[in-house]
């Protein structure tokens, strides 16, 4: 349906942002959304480490991304999102970069790259790259050379204070835990970091360093890559003051970290310098936003960014630390938010999964037997039919399951030590049931490697060891038998996305929910002028009997679950089932 131009030769010629076509929504409707490719794009994140490896060093690769695109390609997603990619100490995987224009040398070469860039415009996939630049890793020689003096000219790339008698210049906590300060010894000063020390904040109010990041977007944009999801992007601007933050304040520190005054006007910079000059997409990780603020940042008229990852969907299951059971209501008062027209011309993104999340199956489904695969389907369904662009997760499309965990040794995550000795020996939080949560939000959940099929380590690599482990049930949940097996979670996936492409009003529609109170059924319309697509979910382990007139003369699009006959005359919905309508 989408006509697309070369990737490597037009974002390189600085083409400006291009309408696709004539716009789907009904005519003389004054809110419809202008066309976008980024709007109809079907987007896969992949953890580059857990992907695939090629060479037999156990690490995932470059050279492995690029063999398997095909099979992205097969699914039915358009663009790929890679997690970092750069030059970094690993630290924390990536998100703490030390070179922005050099490949991680475990990763490949810059040729891997283009060579990955050009297979994936032959197969006619965009790639988009993850920008970190609210912080660099504390190894970047901006920071070596800013950790060395006072007086020298990186001192202001990044933020310093000076505080006495070893405290913390003022009371700011990393969001993981423990205070954002870390003092260091060669000038006997403190400098801040929201994530972990390894991972200093870069001063955006010096012109400089705004410079720089700019320069290392076009670095990359003129190489062809098709946009940026961006980092921490609401915590670049810091309050002027560093007072102190209040008690209530500290209860949810990055909704004061996201308040800093420069926010809007940095990224509206970086749009006109940058953005607007290419024909590509961007997408901000949006710590301490909701669904309320998204337009702030991706309102077209604001000339800002294109979407953002809104933070409510992260929280439905936790209170401070704890993990807490959520009930479907509550979903549902999300997405409803999430679909209330806002602005004129502002866009949402659809996620579950990603690499700092729990498994989808496991926190919205249920990922025991029986219900595994048919809540697995269940969830995709929402994911790709609810407002916004949808983003999937490599594993998710196969219905992959959260990692068991007996010990603290079993995390490899960088945060969750660090969250470990903020909350259970600086604050006496009960041990047990810290674990007990870690083991259900932990992002390490994310990180085991793809499973690809049943031989040794799920066939992630060939050597011995894998960087991080491989989920023991590997044997029954794995891309070769989800490719073969008709019905799969996979193939689910597949279908899904079929459709989103087939009618446009699961992309551009307005969204209404049908049923806000049923404890059990997610029942929701999607509509664009005449056409009106129906979604039914049995989002619980129980069936139970479903009746609504509208379905009576609906034509039934796609089903979860087998139906003999005539389906829609079936009012019994078998638990996690889900079904589309045409209405
Ligand atoms: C974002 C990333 C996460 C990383 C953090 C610091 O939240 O998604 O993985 O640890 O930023 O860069
Ligand atoms: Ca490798």
């Amino acid at each position: 349906m989408l006509k697309r131009r070369s990737l490597l030769s037009g974002a390189a010629a600085g083409a400006a942002m291009v309408m696709v076509g004539p716009a789907h929504a009904a005519s003389g409707h004054p809110s419809a959304p202008a066309r976008r490719w980024w709007k109809e794009a079907v987007i896969y994140e992949i953890y580059p480490r857990s992907f695939r490896d090629s060479n037999g060093d156990g690490i995932g690769d470059i050279p492995g991304i690029t063999e398997k695109l095909s099979y992205i390609r097969d699914l039915g997603a358009d663009t790929i999102w890679l997690a970092p990619i750069f030059a970094s100490p690993n630290r924390d995987n990536g998100y703490d970069i030390s070179d922005y224009k050099a490949i991680m040398p475990e990763f490949g070469t810059m040729d891997d790259f283009e060579k990955l860039m050009t297979k994936a415009s032959s197969l006619e996939i965009r790639i988009i790259l993850d920008l970190v630049v609210n912080h660099t890793s504390d190894q970047h020689p901006w920071f070596q050379k800013s950790r060395a003096s006072r007086d020298n000219p990186y001192r202001d790339y990044y933020i310093w204070r000076d505080s006495e008698q070893g405290r913390p210049p003022n009371n700011w906590p990393s969001p993981w835990g423990g205070s954002a300060w870390t003092s260091d010894a060669a000038t006997n000063s403190n400098y801040l970091h929201l994530f972990s020390p390894y991972q200093p904040d870069l001063n955006w109010d010096n012109p400089a360093v705004r410079d720089e990041v700019f320069s290392i977007m076009k670095f990359w944009l003129d190489k062809g890559v098709a946009g940026f999801r961006m980092d921490a992007i609401t915590m670049i601007s810091k309050m002027p003051s560093f007072r102190d933050m209040t008690p209530k304040e500290l209860q949810a520190p990055e909704y004061v970290y996201a308040a800093g005054p420069h926010l809007h006007a940095y990224l509206r910079e970086m749009n006109d310098r940058v953005l607007s000059h290419y024909d590509v997409m961007t997408v901000g990780e949006a710590y301490g936003m909701h669904a309320e603020d998204i337009p702030l940042f991706t309102d077209s008229a604001r000339r800002e960014l294109d979407m953002v990852f809104a933070f409510d969907i992260v929280h439905v299951d936790r209170q401070g630390w704890r993990k807490v059971a959520w009930p479907l209501s509550k979903l549902k008062n999300i997405y409803a938010a999430a679909g209330r027209p806002k602005s004129r011309d502002s866009w949402n993104t659809v996620f579950l999964d990603n690499h700092d999340q729990p498994r989808a199956v496991s926190r919205f489904g249920n990922d025991t037997a029986p219900f595994r695969e048919a809540s697995a389907k269940a969830v995709a369904t929402m994911l790709l039919t609810q407002c916004g662009t949808p983003f999937i997760y490599q594993g998710e499309e196969l219905g992959m399951t959260n990692l068991p965990f007996s010990d603290l040794a079993d995390f490899e995550d960088v945060q969750a030590p660090i969250e470990w000795d903020a909350k259970v020996k600086r604050q006496g939080i009960d041990p047990e049931a810290f674990f007990e949560s870690l083991k259900g939000l932990g992002r390490d959940n994310a990180r085991s490697v793809m499973q690809w099929d049943s031989s040794r380590n799920a066939v992630f690599t060939r050597a011995e060891k894998t960087w991080y482990r491989v989920n023991p049930n590997y044997t029954e949940i794995n891309a070769q038998d989800c490719l073969q097996k008709s019905g799969s979670v996979y193939h689910h996936f597949r279908d899904l996305i079929a459709l989103r492409r087939q009618y446009p009003a699961l992309v551009y529609g307005s969204y209404q929910d049908l049923d806000p109170d049923h404890p059990g059924a997610f029942f929701y319309a999607r509509q664009q002028g005449n056409d009106r697509i129906l979604v039914l979910i049995n989002m619980s382990d129980r069936g139970f009997t479903y009746e609504a007139p509208v379905l009576t003369t609906a034509s039934l699009l796609l089903s979860s679950v087998k139906h003999e006959g005539a389906a829609k005359s079936v009012t019994w919905l078998a638990p996690w089932e889900a079904r589309i309508y045409r209405a």
